[in-house]
This record gives structure tokens, C-alpha cells and sequence, in this order.
């Protein structure tokens, strides 16, 4: 199959890209390098092996609709996954205007060209964001829980999940076949297990690769301590709690949902381990993987984090049988440590 993969220079989608070169699909990657990487791209080609002559590169802007669309045509595309967008939720609130550009516009230029050059399968990546600030009792989460967004980020994704779903409607009517599927993510981690790819965001926020960033020593400004944003959460230690799940495992779910999808399927699922595990809990879990000890302090909460997030990961297990395989947090510290201590500088060479 031919598939296009927007974002394929940035973190999620370079790991998509490989393990759909491996699995012997044809590959185009769109990406317009604002926050993905070249050398991503180039280290998909070297871990490809004979593989990389399936592989192509676009530097273009998702908002080019017409551009993207002789690409399209010229590759014979068939299947969209789309990771490309913005996702910063504190940046999301001070700069709305480039969230809803990047993500919302973005996407329907990229929707619309790809219904022009006759693309028949679309895979969003969605958050656990467009679920907003879900109550106690609506923990685990399951995709029927009412989606009310709190900030940029999560509104600009859940706007293109409904774009997506009442075209798919249309072309259900008119005969055309299409079918989307979205992919509300948790918090993704880990890295390729063959040493290939990491994780490389620029700044980072992350819980786990500032973490690592701090036991490396290279937050100097923080002085390599990991500021713990708010201790006195409703939880059993006091720090919030999120389910961490592995890229590489996340890509396995795109993938089988890819191979589900039948004509004038709109799905949902949540993308998850189905467990949570507290702030204070992650950090004795890098201790324990690489031996050394980090520096923490306690800090105010931050704005808009909930207490806790988790999945009910179910709906996917049920209907196309993907359950996540990592089911232990400390092997995606290890290969995310890993590629970090051989990658210092990340991509930047
Ligand atoms: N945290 C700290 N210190 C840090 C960084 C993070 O204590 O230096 C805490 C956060 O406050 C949060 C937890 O670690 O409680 C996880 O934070 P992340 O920034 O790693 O992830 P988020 O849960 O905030 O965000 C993730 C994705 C978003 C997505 C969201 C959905 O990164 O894209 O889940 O809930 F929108």
C-alpha cells in the first residue's frame, strides 16, 4: 500500500514511517520541518535498510492544498496518517490562532486534497485532550464520555474529528469509498527499540524526557532538578497521574486499525495502557532503569493539568483486538534513555 504519513520528521510519525517500511508499505512523508527534524527522516532511510527505496520526502505545508494533492496523485497514495500539528496545550492557549491554523485548517487542506486525488483511508491522531477535565467518576475514560475540550489544542483537534466524520457521512451517501478512524492518544513515550529514532521536541514539556534530561545533566538552567508540578493532587502520593503508553505500541494500533477500516467507518478509540501511574512514580521508575538518583522539587500545579487520565482502552481490544504490548513503563525509560545518551544532541548534528 502507499501511505502518506504528515508529521513523518517529528516524534510519533517517524516511528510510524519505519515500521510501515519495514512492513514492506510504500512511504511519503510530508512534513514542513517547523518542529520535525531532517535528520529524523534521514535516520528512517538508514533504519530501513534495502527498504529505503520505498521512501519519499515532501518538505511542504499541509496548508499547500494543491500541492499536496499533485503529490498524492503522483504517488497514487492510498491511506493518510496524519500526525502533523501543533501540540503544546500551554502554548495552544497563549498563540490559538496558529493551533487552529495548523491543526484544524491544516487538516482540512489536507482532507480536501486527499478526497480530490481519490485517497479512500484517513487515521487521525487525536489526544485525550478533546476530553477536556473529566470528573472522578468518568476515570477510566471511555471514548462515549462527552468530549468538551479545555484549551486550543484539544478544541482545534475534536473541530477536525467532526470535519472528518460528517465528510465520511457524505461519502457513505453518495457511494464514495472512504472511512477515517481517530486515535485519541494518551501520553505517549518510549522510542524505537532498535536504537533508530527518539523523541526530540524542541522546547520539551514532557514529563519523562525531562526526566532524563535532568539525570543527564542537561537542564542546567533548572539546575537538573525535575520541578514536580503539584503535590497535593487527589491521588494516592499526591502527584498527578497519566497513562504512559509506547510509541511503538501506538504505531501497532494505527496499523491495525488501518487494516480494519471498512467503507464508511468513522471509529474512535483511546489509545492507552489502561493504568496510571503518578509524577513520583515515574521518577522512582528512572531511578530504578538507570541507576542514578534526581533531584526534584515541589512546584505549584500546572494550569490546565488535570489530577487524572487514564484510558479505558477496551473499545479497540473489543473490536479490531489491539491491546497495548508494553504494559510496564521501565522498558520505554530504557530505550528512550538509550537513544538519548547516544543522541546528545537529539537530531541536531
Ligand atoms: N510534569 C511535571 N514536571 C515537568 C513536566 C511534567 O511534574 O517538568 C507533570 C505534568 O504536570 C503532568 C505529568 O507530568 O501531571 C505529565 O505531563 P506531560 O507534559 O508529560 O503530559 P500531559 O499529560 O500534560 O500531556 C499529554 C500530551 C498532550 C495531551 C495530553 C492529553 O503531551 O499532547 O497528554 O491529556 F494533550
Amino acid at each position: 500500500m502507499h501511505i502518506l504519513v504528515t508529521g513523518g520528521a517529528g516524534y510519533i510519525g517517524s516511528h510510524a514511517a519505519l515500521r510501515l517500511l519495514r512492513d514492506g508499505h510504500r512511504v511519503v512523508i510530508v512534513d514542513n520541518l517547523y518542529r520535525g527534524h531532517a535528520g529524523a527522516v534521514n535516520a528512517i532511510a538508514r533504519a530501513a535498510g534495502r527498504n529505503a527505496s520505498n521512501l519519499n520526502f515532501h518538505r511542504l505545508d499541509l496548508l499547500d492544498t494543491q500541492a499536496l494533492e499533485h503529490m498524492m496523485r503522483a504517488h497514487a497514495v492510498h491511506a493518510v496518517m496524519h500526525f502533523a500539528a501543533l501540540t503544546y496545550v500551554g502554548e495552544s492557549v497563549n498563540r490559538p490562532l496558529d493551533y487552529w491554523r495548523a491543526n484544524t485548517a491544516g487538516a482540512l487542506s489536507l482532507l480536501t486534497a486527499a478526497d480530490a486525488a481519490g485517497v479512500t483511508r484517513l487515521i487521525f491522531s487525536s489526544t485525550a485532550a478533546t476530553y477536556g477535565e473529566p470528573g472522578p467518576q468518568d476515570v477510566p475514560i471511555r471514548e462515549d464520555l462527552v468530549q468538551r475540550p479545555i484549551n486550543p489544542y484539544g478544541a482545534s483537534k475534536l473541530a477536525f474529528e467532526r470535519i472528518l466524520t460528517e465528510h465520511t457521512h457524505a461519502c457513505k451517501a453518495s457511494g464514495k469509498d472512504f472511512a477515517c478512524a481517530f486515535l485519541r492518544y494518551f501520553n505517549v513515550c518510549g522510542s524505537d527499540r532498535s536504537g533508530a529514532l527518539g523523541e526530540h521536541h524542541d522546547p520539551e514539556t514532557h514529563l519523562i524526557p525531562i526526566v532524563l534530561h535532568c539525570l543527564l545533566g542537561r537542564r542546567p538552567q533548572s539546575s537538573n532538578t525535575l520541578s514536580i508540578f503539584g503535590h497535593d493532587y487527589p491521588t494516592p502520593d499526591g502527584t498527578a497521574v497519566r497513562d504512559y503508553v509506547n510509541v511503538e505500541d501506538l504505531v501497532d494500533a494505527h496499523v491495525h486499525t488501518l487494516a480494519a477500516l471498512k467503507a464508511g467507518d468513522v471509529r474512535s478509540y483511546n489509545i492507552g495502557t489502561g493504568t496510571g501511574l503518578s509524577v513520583r512514580q515515574i521518577v522512582d521508575a528512572a531511578e530504578r532503569v538507570t541507576g542514578l538518583k534526581l533531584k526534584t522539587a515541589d512546584a505549584p500545579r500546572r494550569a490546565g493539568d488535570p489530577a487524572t487520565l487514564y484510558a479505558d482502552p477496551g473499545k479497540i481490544a473489543r473490536e479490531i483486538g489491539w491491546k497495548a504490548a508494553t504494559r510496564e513503563v521501565e522498558p520505554m525509560i530504557e530505550h528512550a534513555w538509550a537513544w538519548m545518551k547516544a543522541n546528545p544532541r537529539g537530531y541536531a548534528n
